[in-house]
């Protein structure tokens, strides 16, 4: 771009430039009519060629300037040059906050200036704006002190959907980056609020969760791997923080804080804490634990890169073992059948890690529990005809506490909560059911067998008979309950407890009849 020192914009007299970042250049210029400083953020020259830009910018120029908030920077003007358009705002005599970001941030001022971007998000989001480029160089500090947030809402004026997904480098880091907004799909408050949760990951530990070589690369840890545990790189944050953290980073934002300012208000209550009491995470409820996959475009095209990263096509043909029951074994090769098989719950985030691995035709998992929290998930597989039974020759090898391992069936009478687990379970690998619903919390559990010890294998199934859910365990009926309709689809799962649980197991024989 053109340099601009020394020109006019329309009533604004360039003086220098302050910096330029991914897509636009800001200038520090004077107005002399009102007699003061402003900087001017100039857009690319390209995109006031584009039919409908202006217009675009007009509109969502003025949804950003109805925002009045202290911590907010105040727009002032928006117009065109030539082929310039450009953005005047309030002049801030101050650095971002990367330039503070060299090593760790003492707790209270990293609460410091999350509450305060938290308040300028809250009066964002409740006027329906999403910032969407939450990051440490869009949060002026004066003084190092008084956060200011900026470009609210200028990603989505500067990115077109096609550019969003065709390259990270389009819309600048993708280090702040939200799964959702990664994957290309709509995004609302709750994935600002997983930016302002990578800054804060960042203050606390000296470093943002993910790296890799390149944009593309870093997307796909945001989509698929867990971050770091934050107290395994800064041992000093306490185990209350740590949750606060980790709950802003979740995958889906379901299970992110719902507002911003709810970060705060926890963080904030997580320092009072360590101060009084040592704290302790809080468990969730079981039934709670389950149908975290996210399901939908997103996951096909993370499906697709996953496979092309690891070399494996996403195709695969079933052998057919008998007129209706089809032997389901996709593991006879290096990697799970993406065209089949999509990675759930935690275990989504932990594909590139030792977690998950295809030994000899099974599908095993070597679980370590480093995240201080449930961590569960498994492969599930969706499919458009009715489910009639499932089943997997099912073994544990060595396990802690409340881990377990097995086959649950999701959506039982066509509600999507509901879901029917038969699990192995140590430290005697005695075979139990558990029939639940993750909204209604209600739940039911059946011992079915009783165990003589780890390493310990059966043959476990789920089946519907039209009136009954049943399961079995080694070709026998153990226990049923009533059902309307069957269920929708199921998922080869595990549950590892916390702190430091562990669970080594695997699956194969996997068979599936179908009702139709
Ligand atoms: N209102 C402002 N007052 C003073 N400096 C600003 C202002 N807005 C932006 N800057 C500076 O200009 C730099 C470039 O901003 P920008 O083009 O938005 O790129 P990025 O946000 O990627 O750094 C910022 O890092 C900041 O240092
Ligand atoms: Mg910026």
């Amino acid at each position: 771009m053109a340099d601009l020192r020394g020109q006019t914009l329309g009533q604004y007299r360039v003086i220098t430039q302050i910096g330029a970042g991914g897509m636009a250049t800001v200038y520090k210029a004077y107005q002399p009519a009102l007699d003061r400083t402003v900087a001017i953020k100039v857009l690319p020259e390209y995109l006031a060629d584009q039919p409908g830009f202006i217009d675009r910018f007009k509109i969502e120029a003025q949804a950003i300037a109805r925002l009045d908030h202290p911590h907010i920077v105040p727009i002032y003007d928006f117009g065109q040059a030539g082929q310039l358009a450009y953005l005047v705002m309030k002049y801030i005599p101050a650095g971002t906050l990367t330039d503070f970001l060299a090593g760790p941030f003492e707790p209270k001022r990293a609460a410091s200036v999350v509450r305060q971007i938290a308040e300028a998000l809250d009066h964002a989001h409740q006027q329906g704006v999403v910032h969407r480029d939450v990051k440490p160089s869009n949060v002026l500090m004066q003084d190092g002190k008084w956060a200011q947030l900026t470009d609210f809402g200028l990603a989505k004026i500067l990115t077109s959907p096609s550019q969003l997904t065709a390259s990270g480098a389009s819309v600048g880091t993708p280090d702040y980056m939200s799964p959702e907004q990664a994957r290309g799909e709509p995004v609302d408050a709750r994935s600002d609020i997983y930016s302002l949760g990578v800054i804060l990951y960042q203050m606390l530990t000296g470093d943002v969760p993910f790296h890799a070589d390149s944009p593309t690369g870093v997307m796909l840890k945001h989509v698929l791997e867990p971050p770091p545990p934050p107290r395994k790189i800064n041992p000093g944050i306490s185990p209350a923080t740590e949750q606060v953290i980790l709950r802003a980073l979740a995958k889906s934002p379901d299970e992110r804080f719902a507002r911003a300012v709810d970060l705060a208000d926890a963080l904030e209550r997580s320092l009072d804490l360590d101060a009084t009491r040592p704290a302790t995470p809080v468990a969730s409820p079981r039934a709670g634990r389950w149908l975290i996959a996210a399901v939908g475009l997103g996951v096909v095209i993370v499906a697709a890169l996953i496979a092309l990263l690891i070399g494996q096509s996403p195709s695969g043909t079933a052998s057919v073992t008998g007129p209706r029951e089809e032997l389901f074994d996709d593991f006879g090769g290096p990697a799970i059948d993406a065209a089949r098989w999509t990675y759930t719950g935690t275990f989504a985030a932990a594909l590139d890690s030792s977690a998950v691995s295809i030994q000899n035709g099974r599908l095993v998992y070597q679980i370590q529990n480093t995240v201080d929290d449930y961590f569960d998930g498994g492969v599930r597989h969706d499919s458009s005809r009715p489910l009639q039974r499932v089943s997997a020759r099912v073994t544990l090898l060595d396990a802690t506490g409340n881990s377990d391992i097995g086959i649950q069936v999701n959506g039982i009478d066509g509600d999507p909560d509901s879901w029917a687990y038969i699990a192995l379970a140590p430290s005697d690998g005695s075979v139990n059911a558990y029939v639940g619903n993750s909204r209604t919390q209600q739940q039911e559990n059946f011992s079915l067998l009783l165990g003589t010890g780890m390493p310990a294998t059966h043959e476990l199934a789920i089946g519907w008979d039209g009136t009954r859910l049943i399961f079995y365990v080694d070709g026998k009926e153990s226990e049923s309950v009533a059902t309307q309709t069957r269920g929708q689809w199921f998922q080869l799962l595990f549950d590892v407890d916390y702190p430091d649980g562990r669970l080594s197991g695997s699956f194969d024989d996997v068979r599936i009849t179908y009702g139709d």
